[in-house]
C-alpha cells in the first residue's frame, strides 16, 4: 500500500457511511427551503419573502446589512426587509438567505482555512454574476442564480473539512506536496471529490437542477448534460477566482481552463479583457460582502 493511503486506512468507509446516512449531513433551515418556494411561486409578493426572513432576527439584520453594503450600490437606505426584498429583488433575495445561511450551518471548526474558503466562493459568485451580467442578450441567464451557484460551487468541501477532519487533512497535505490539485488528492486518497461530495448535498436539499449541475460539473464543465452554459459560468469565474489569487492556498495547483468553456459561451479575447477589468474593479465591494457574510 502506498504512503498516503496507508495514512488513510478507512477513508473510503468513512465516506460510505456518510453517503449511507444522509440524515447525519445538515438540513437547509427551513426558512430557505420556504423561500425557495415563495420566489418560485408567481403567486408570491414581497411582504411573504419579508415575513418568513423576519422569523429570524440574526438573518433580518445580516439581510439589512447586505442590501445597504457596497455590494449592491442601492443609494438610498433600506431599513427594512420588505424594502430591501422591494428594491433587489425576490432572486437577489434568496441567494443572500441561502449565502448567509450555509455559511452559518457551517461556522464550527474546520480542517481547511475557512476565511479563504469564503473568500473564493464569494469571488466566484461575484465573477459569475459579472459574466452572466456581461452576457446578457447573447444567454438568458439569471445573473442571482449565477451568483448563488458560485456561492455554494465547492459546498462538498466543506463536508469533508467537517465530518472527516483527519483524512482532509491529509488531503490538502498531499496536493501541496505533490503540487496537484485538491480535486485530484480527494480522488486519489478518498476515491470521492467535492464535486460529487456536493451533489449529495444538493440532493439531500432538493436545490433547483441548475445549482446543481453547476456543484458537480464546475471542473469538468464538458461532462454536463444540462445547464451547460452556466456550468461553464462556473467554471470559467472560479478559474478567475484562482487567477486573481483567492484560491484555496498561495500557490494550489488547479487543472487549466477547459478548452470549449469560453467558446461555448461566445467569450472573445476583447470581452474576456472587459469581463477580467470588472471583476477586478468590484474586488473591495466582496470583501464587504465577506465581512458581512460571516
Ligand atoms: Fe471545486
Ligand atoms: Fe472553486
Amino acid at each position: 500500500m502506498s504512503e498516503e493511503n496507508a495514512g488513510l486506512a478507512g477513508a473510503k468507509e468513512r465516506i460510505a457511511a456518510i453517503v449511507e446516512d444522509v440524515d447525519s449531513l445538515p438540513s437547509l433551515p427551513s426558512i430557505v427551503v420556504k423561500l425557495i418556494d415563495v420566489v418560485n411561486s408567481s403567486e408570491s409578493c414581497a411582504e411573504d419573502a419579508a415575513a418568513l426572513i423576519e422569523k429570524d432576527p440574526a438573518l433580518t439584520s445580516k439581510m439589512i446589512r447586505l442590501a445597504n453594503s457596497a455590494f449592491y450600490g442601492i443609494p438610498r437606505s433600506i431599513s427594512s426587509v420588505t424594502s430591501a426584498v422591494v428594491v433587489l429583488g425576490f432572486n437577489t433575495i434568496r441567494s443572500l438567505v441561502l449565502s448567509a445561511s450555509v455559511a452559518k450551518m457551517f461556522e464550527g471548526k474546520h480542517t481547511i482555512d475557512i476565511d479563504r474558503f469564503w473568500k473564493h466562493s464569494v469571488v466566484t459568485a461575484m465573477a459569475s454574476k459579472i459574466i452572466v451580467r456581461h452576457l446578457m442578450g447573447v444567454r438568458m441567464m439569471d445573473p442571482e442564480s449565477a451568483f448563488c451557484a458560485g456561492v455554494i460551487h465547492d459546498i462538498g468541501m466543506l463536508i469533508f473539512s467537517q465530518y472527516m477532519t483527519n483524512d482532509y487533512t491529509k488531503v490538502y497535505e498531499y496536493a501541496r506536496a505533490n503540487s496537484i490539485s485538491l480535486l485530484e488528492a480527494e480522488d486519489k486518497i478518498l476515491g470521492v471529490n467535492h464535486a460529487q461530495m456536493g451533489k449529495i448535498l444538493a440532493e439531500r436539499w432538493s436545490l433547483p437542477l441548475d445549482l446543481e449541475y453547476a456543484i458537480v460539473y464546475h471542473h469538468k464543465p464538458d461532462e454536463a448534460d444540462k445547464a451547460v452554459p452556466l456550468v461553464n459560468v462556473i467554471h470559467l469565474a472560479d478559474n478567475i477566482s484562482h487567477d486573481l489569487g483567492c484560491g484555496h492556498w498561495d500557490g494550489e495547483s488547479r487543472k487549466p481552463e477547459c478548452a470549449s468553456c469560453r467558446a461555448e459561451l461566445k467569450i472573445g479575447d476583447a470581452d474576456y479583457a472587459k469581463i477580467m477589468f470588472n471583476i477586478e474593479s468590484s474586488l473591495d465591494k466582496s470583501q464587504e460582502f465577506l465581512a458581512i457574510l460571516k
